[in-house]
């Protein structure tokens, strides 16, 4: 579906960086790690789009990709522990933070969280975020081939007990794993819609 009609536009380190407001966007937040240029990747099918790495904070700017010439994704720095000096680390979440509480465009964040996870206390602080800023989220699993069948029906308990303290959480969580293509036709036409 999106092969071909995407492309990497800029990356943003200042709010006064991103591109005009003139059209929707979705992003992807979530911890370092967490898998969210890797999901972008599998989403699009072009694997070297975004970069991923093993390291935290692989990603520190704000990514902006055209989806054909009416949508933006957003790849997003991640939150939580990075491999990256302090002062780096502050000025992105900072920046972060900001992008996700300002963006008037932003239709839909996508907050990942790992599948062998669940929610932790910082995905609670951005998740009280964004029903502060009104932005609707919808939680998605990552890494779900790395979970076992007893396991993963507890992770989703936890975090539908989580969702449910946030009135901005879209209620339905996509389970997805970019590495065996699990969720990802889901996401998709939920992008697309
Ligand atoms: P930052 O940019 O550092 O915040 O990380 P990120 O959230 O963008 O994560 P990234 O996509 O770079 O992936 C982190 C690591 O997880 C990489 O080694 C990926 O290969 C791995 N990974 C991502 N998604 C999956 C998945 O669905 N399954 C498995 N097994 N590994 C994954
Ligand atoms: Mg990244």
């Amino acid at each position: 579906l999106f092969v071909g009609e995407v492309d990497f536009l800029k990356g943003v380190v200042a709010m006064d960086g991103l591109p005009p407001d003139d059209r929707a966007e979705v992003c992807f937040a979530g911890r370092s790690n967490v898998g969210k240029s890797s999901l972008i990747n599998a989403l699009t099918g072009r694997k070297g789009l975004a970069r991923a790495s093993n390291t935290p904070g692989r990603t520190q700017e704000i990514n902006y990709f055209t989806l054909g010439s009416e949508r933006y994704l957003v790849d997003l720095p991640g939150y939580g522990f990075a491999n990256a000096p302090v002062a780096v680390v502050a000025k992105w979440q900072a920046l972060l933070k900001a992008y996700l509480a300002g963006r008037v465009s932003l239709r839909r964040a996508f907050v990942l969280i790992d599948h062998r996870h669940g929610v932790k206390a910082v995905d609670n602080e951005i998740m009280t975020l964004l029903d502060r800023s009104a932005v609707t989220f919808q939680v998605v699993m990552t890494k779900a081939d790395k979970v076992k069948g007893a396991e993963h029906d507890k992770i989703l308990e936890q975090v539908r007990g989580q969702l449910a303290k946030h009135p901005a959480a879209y209620p339905e969580i996509v389970v997805t794993s970019s590495e065996k293509g699990d969720g990802i036709g889901t996401l998709r036409s939920i992008i697309a819609t």
